[in-house]
């Protein structure tokens, strides 16, 4: 029902009436998204509806990761990619493509390939051309910006290559630093068009250190003066109450990477707190259902005083089908709907950021490209 004026809105209609997280963001000119589950995406009508009235950016939480597109070697299954992308175009949304060069969820032949020696380095820098080219040029025209590569830098509490990567992933150990500038490029030349970013967490400085951020910066100022086709840096924002959350290093971090003439994308942004039971996703401190929506506003916030900020993402529609629970054993609460679909305090307090900001700086919405 929200469609028709969501798009309006999203092409700068101005619907003031439309309270919507896509509408308020259209006003700013920043695209509000979020992950989606395929699985859910259809056959789940309250978060169908959602998706479709909240945002109006999507992002394949994992639908377009190797091993979900080519399961076989040389077989593509676009299925669940192609269902979202078709989604997106009737609901008047921007697709963030994720992601092209990542250690993790690549397939099985490939990981078995090289453990036993019958893919060699050379052919695996063969394969991983083929198949950001396969995948670039299937999405060509369809996705505005791609998570080109994924989480190739040391953390702080590592010890980083000379460069800052992290000597152990998977990509770097096996085609070298240089693969990274190589991956744009190919990516580039299969759709000239996309923004191609590189996609990280803790690079704003959320472990307590600017160490990650440095090494980013340092190194993709590097290939800005080198012609590579990078366009821009996505922020992932996986925050977690219990440590806190310097939100000015966070904005002035953002700033500087959009100095660098970069545009910025907060894409996966969540903060998990401890709860009682994973079901429920109650937070066992009162405090965290402050702590929560407070450090979420912070990450918009930042994206919203950086005008190189072109989208913000939530990782996730609702609490029941976040990774966190999965991962960090006790905690989960870290979306802005609960486990019943309902919008939280962080929802309505994104709301309210929106709407005092509405009319800003950022220009239309999409033009980023
Ligand atoms: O596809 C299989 C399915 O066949 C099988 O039956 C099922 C049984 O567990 O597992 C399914 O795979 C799961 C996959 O999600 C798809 O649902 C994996 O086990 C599970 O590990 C995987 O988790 C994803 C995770 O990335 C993998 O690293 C999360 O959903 C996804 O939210 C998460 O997203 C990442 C970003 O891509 C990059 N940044 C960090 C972020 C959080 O980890």
């Amino acid at each position: 029902m929200l469609v028709p004026a969501a798009v309006a809105v999203a092409n700068g209609g101005g619907r003031s009436h439309d309270t919507s997280l896509r509408a308020l963001g259209a006003q700013q000119g920043l695209r509000i998204g979020t992950a989606v589950d395929a699985a859910q995406l259809g056959s789940n009508k309250a978060y169908t509806g959602i998706v479709a009235d909240q945002f109006s950016a999507v992002t394949a939480e994992n639908a377009m990761k190797w091993d979900a597109v080519e399961p076989s070697q040389g077989v593509h299954n676009w299925k669940a990619a192609d269902d979202l992308v078709k989604f997106a175009q009737q609901n008047g949304q921007a697709v963030r493509g994720h992601t092209l060069m990542w250690h993790n969820q690549t397939p099985g032949w490939l990981t078995t390939g090289v453990a036993n020696g019958s893919i060699t380095d050379a052919q695996l820098r063969d394969i991983l051309h083929q198949h950001v080219t396969d995948e670039v040029t299937h999405f060509k025209g369809k996705v505005w910006q791609w998570d080109v590569v994924n989480e190739v830098f040391a953390n702080s509490w590592e010890t980083p290559q000379a460069d800052g990567l992290n000597r152990d992933d998977f990509w770097v150990k096996h085609l070298g630093s240089g693969v990274i500038a190589d991956v744009f490029r190919w990516a580039h030349q299969a759709d000239p068009k996309a923004l191609l970013m590189y996609n990280d967490y803790n690079i704003t400085g959320e472990d307590g250190t600017n160490v990650k951020f440095q090494a980013v910066y340092d190194f993709v100022k590097n290939l800005r003066k080198q012609g590579v086709p990078i366009d821009g840096i996505g922020e992932q924002g996986h925050l977690d109450t219990q440590y806190g959350f310097d939100a000015q290093r966070y904005q002035a971090d953002l700033q500087a990477y959009g100095d660098l003439g970069l545009k910025v994308a907060i894409t996966e942004a969540d903060v998990r707190t401890f709860v009682g039971n994973s079901t429920d996703q109650v937070p066992t401190d009162a405090l965290a259902q402050f702590a929560q929506p407070y450090e979420f506003s912070e990450l918009l916030k930042g994206c919203q005083l950086v005008s190189q900020c072109i989208s913000f993402t939530a990782w996730g529609v609702y609490d029941g089908d976040s990774w966190i629970p999965g991962t960090f054993s006790g905690e989960g609460y870290g979306l802005l709907y609960d486990v019943n679909l309902q919008p939280k305090v962080a929802y309505s307090t994104l709301q309210q950021d929106l709407k005092l900001a509405a009319g800003g700086h950022h220009g239309p919405a999409g033009s980023g490209n």
